[in-house]
């Protein structure tokens, strides 16, 4: 029921007032991390005493379903979770005896090849040992080795089409700072990655959520919210877009392109995923955006292809950008170790060899966690993606938060589609990577099950009206 509504008789305010805002924490309206409105604030906005909104709060916190932490306010937690559990970043397990799984993260640990790259790297160190170590814009033999890459995949690129930075996410953060001032809209798939859409945001940026739902893009929908927004910028996944794994055809790249034209908009592309596909696409890959519109700023990286501890990726951008793009890097950092600079040539020199192993090792998990999923969990609905690293899946009822908090409980950590949506909801859905150990799915889908289970007995967690949030700022809540 709505908060504002006067409680059933016989039930005291408060009483009424907490039970309304856990609801909203179990069936996803307010995720693990929300703040809530300032005592003050909620008092005058539902118009009911303050001790109301005081003694709600304190049976929050005394249920284990807020804690009060000094300088933010109530924030809203699961009973038995620590802080920030769901963070993407996840709980970074590394004893391979804890039996938790780790869901979080759509990563896989580094290919054979590593150590041999690394043993090349060192053995050409010493020459750069000479000079000052520092290339702000890229290591030369770097940016030549990703310029090859784009070549190979049919986009003419030079090395001073190429900047070399931390990671694709700094990547974005380099594009929003050179790009974005404070109050301009940016166009962005809803779900999307979040870091990427944090960093627009930490720029000032007004995110304007376009869909990628189970059809993929729809260039209607992309040419209206153009119209109507006028953005300067959009950005985009359309290769194995995380979460959902939707891969953007050709011709939809062509039309998605017109209509950024018409509408004088720049495409940020991600490409941090556009290497892993998994099933050989009949009639070969698409083409990279950029090919379609030649303004493309576009972000690869080395994190998803090769290994995350290598913190290597680049912005691909038209020659006269790339100064610009520089400078803002340079208010950031002054470019990337060169250890893992090198490291990272010898890893794209062996580029086929450990792709090609890499694929099949996702494909067999992939199909393993699709297999459990469809004997265990006959009711969750996904695709099955040809490419990228994670499920997105769509259970029956809306209480994917109430499913991970569940989950949680019984070790395994996930994070619920309202972490990737732009703006609330996407509450029946969970992203379930399948880049990590496949030996730990089974007990994981199983875990799995007994939370969906928990979620489903538990009367707070059923279906409720999908009300726009209005418990301040969505944007703010998410930890
Ligand atoms: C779409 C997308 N972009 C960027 C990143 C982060 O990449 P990096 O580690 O290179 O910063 C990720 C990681 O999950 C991602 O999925």
């Amino acid at each position: 029921a709505p908060l504002s509504e006067a409680p059933p008789t016989g039930v005291p305010a408060y009483r009424a007032l907490a039970a309304g805002i856990r609801d909203w924490l179990m069936d996803g309206r307010l995720v693990p991390g929300a703040i809530l409105p300032s005592e003050r604030a909620l008092t005058q906005t539902l118009g009911v005493s303050r001790t109301t909104v005081t003694r709600a709060y304190q049976e929050l916190v005394k249920e284990g379903y807020a804690a009060t932490r000094r300088g933010s306010g109530t924030v809203l937690r699961f009973p038995g979770a620590g802080p920030n559990r769901l963070s993407p970043f996840g709980p970074q397990l590394t004893d391979p005896d804890d039996d938790q799984v780790d869901f979080t993260c759509a990563a896989s640990a580094a290919p054979a090849g590593l150590m041999t790259a690394v043993d090349a790297a060192l053995g050409e160190l010493g020459a750069h040992a000479r000079g000052i170590g520092y290339h702000p814009r890229g290591l030369p033999t770097l940016r030549e080795a990703v310029a090859q890459r784009y070549r190979d995949r049919g986009l003419p690129t030079d090395p001073e089409n190429i900047l070399i930075v931390p990671g694709a996410l700094a990547g974005a953060a380099v594009v929003a700072r050179a790009r974005v001032q404070a109050g301009d809209r940016v166009l962005i798939e809803s779900p999307t990655y979040p870091n990427a859409a944090q960093a627009l945001r930490a720029e000032g940026a007004r995110l304007v959520g376009i869909g990628v739902g189970g059809g993929g893009w729809h260039v209607p929908e992309i040419a209206a919210a153009l119209r109507r927004t006028r953005p300067r910028l959009a950005m985009l996944i359309p290769d194995y877009h995380n979460p959902t794994g939707a891969l953007m055809d050709d011709d939809t790249r062509a039309a998605v392109a017109a209509a950024l034209r018409a509408g004088d908009c720049t495409a940020l592309v991600d490409e941090t995923m556009a290497e892993l596909d998994l099933d050989g696409a009949a009639g070969g890959r698409p083409t990279p955006f950029a090919a379609q519109a030649a303004s493309t700023l576009t972000l690869g990286s080395m994190s998803k292809s090769f290994w995350g501890g290598i913190r290597v990726g680049w912005i691909r951008a038209p020659r006269s950008e790339v100064d610009d793009l520089y400078a803002a890097l340079s208010t950031l950092s002054l470019g990337c170790s060169v250890i893992d600079e090198l490291v990272a040539v010898h890893l794209l020199a062996d580029a086929d060899r450990i792709l090609a192993e890499r694929r099949a090792s996702l494909r067999r998990s992939r199909d393993a966690l699709v297999a459990l999923l469809r004997t265990h969990l006959p009711t969750w609905e996904f695709g099955v993606p040809s490419g990228g690293l994670t499920l997105w899946c769509r259970l029956p009822e809306p209480i994917a938060v109430a499913v991970a908090g569940q989950a949680e409980r019984l070790g395994v950590y996930v994070v619920p589609g309202v972490r990737f949506s732009i703006g609330g909801g996407m509450a029946h859905h969970l992203r379930l990577p399948y880049a990590g150990d496949p030996g730990s799915f089974a007990t994981a889908v199983e875990r799995l099950r007994r939370a969906y289970d928990a979620a489903l007995a538990a009367p707070s967690s059923l279906p409720a009206p999908q009300d726009p949030v209005t418990l301040g700022e969505r944007d703010a809540m998410i930890a």
